[in-house]
């Protein structure tokens, strides 16, 4: 059993999860022993075969789920050097997703947990993703309270956590993410899919010459838009020629005023709620503008943590295992 404040002990079971991740256009199936050792994380990107039509197109990302499914599930058996008699639970991402997509993991899942009669475990999408900061770490090395920033292509939050399973949504975006805003303005500017490193990549070799609008939406407020800003950044693109200059500057521009209202309000909001950490997490959180400016802005006034590999910032079924064993953790410390 691990120690601690009364409220976030939780009681270790040595747990093997085998976790299917399938949301959007990953397939990912990953083991995980005990929330935080990855034994393996295998992911299928689909980004090749969406990147010439400039994003995610369902139909597409369905079928080559179904194609992929088994292959990449024998690839993560093999990589952990496990067999199927040795995992202890399934899980699987749940929502929220493109239902085209999920339904390949959720099918498989539920088909070997039933054949296996091996507890199947669902998880959402976001928490996976807060709980990927857990993955390559110690289990008692992380304290609460936390405020976590899980921002992606489909989802933008401030998340209080005061103990393990427990997120307080203390604020999330009204129109797009910011991980969506990123791949829109990479679009215009000509960039490609996925637009969030290529904005990163440009923006290195640009200033942020452009003052773009931020939206605040009220000094309380921990609520996020970026449609506005969008707007302006087209609005600016269509005035310009599409120079490798412009096109630093711009991206360059753009990344900063996202990064500014991210990271505000997450230290706003970590130093409402008193929290000993701050986590990045979510496609997003791969960004080294975000992170750098984070740091800067919270200095020693909490530890920072952000995933510690780029592969478990974007969707990956480690993070499912890693969420799903602390689902089951609680729920086998409530029924003991
Ligand atoms: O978490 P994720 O793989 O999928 C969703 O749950 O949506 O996040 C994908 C998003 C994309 O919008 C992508 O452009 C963005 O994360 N992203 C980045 C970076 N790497 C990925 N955004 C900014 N900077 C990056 N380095
Ligand atoms: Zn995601």
């Amino acid at each position: 059993m691990t120690g601690g404040r009364p409220g976030t002990a939780i009681i270790i079971f040595a747990m093997k999860i085998l976790a299917f991740e399938t949301s959007c256009d990953e397939t990912a199936v990953a083991v995980v022993e005990n929330g935080t050792k990855v034994l393996s994380n295998v992911i299928f990107s689909q980004i090749d075969l969406h990147k010439e039509l400039g994003g995610v197109v369902p139909e597409i990302a369905a079928r080559e789920h179904i194609l992929k499914i088994i292959p990449v599930l024998d690839e993560a058996l093999r990589v952990a050097k496990v067999g199927f008699d040795d995992i202890d639970a399934i899980a699987v991402t749940k929502e929220p997703g493109l239902i085209s997509s999920l339904l390949t993991g959720i099918v498989t899942a539920s088909t070997l947990a039933l054949a296996s009669r091996k507890p199947l475990i669902h998880v959402n999408h976001i928490h996976g993703h807060i709980y990927a900061n857990w993955l390559d770490r110690d289990i008692d090395e992380i304290k609460f309270p936390i405020l976590v920033l899980t921002v992606s292509g489909g989802h933008n939050e401030l998340v209080l956590m005061k103990g393990h399973c427990d997120f307080e949504v203390l604020g999330e975006t009204l129109d797009d993410a910011a991980g969506e805003a990123f791949d829109k303005v990479a679009r215009l500017l000509e960039l490609g899919y996925p637009g969030g490193p290529a904005i990163s990549k440009i923006a290195e070799k640009g200033t942020a010459k452009y003052k773009f609008p931020r939206a605040w939406l009220g000094k309380d407020s921990f609520d996020f838009s970026f449609s506005g800003l969008k707007s302006e950044v087209a609005r600016v693109i269509a005035k310009n020629e599409l120079t490798d200059e412009f096109k630093a500057d711009c991206a360059g521009s753009f990344e900063e005023a996202v990064c500014d209202v991210l990271s505000e309000k997450l230290i706003r909001a970590a130093r409402k709620f008193g929290a000993k950490e701050v986590h990045l997490a979510g496609g997003v959180s791969a960004n080294k503008r975000l992170r750098k400016m984070v740091a800067e802005r919270l200095g020693t006034e909490a530890i920072l943590r952000c995933p510690t590999r780029i592969e478990y910032c974007t969707d990956n079924g480690a993070m499912v295992a890693g969420a799903g064993y602390f689902m089951a953790s609680r729920n086998l410390k409530k029924s003991i």
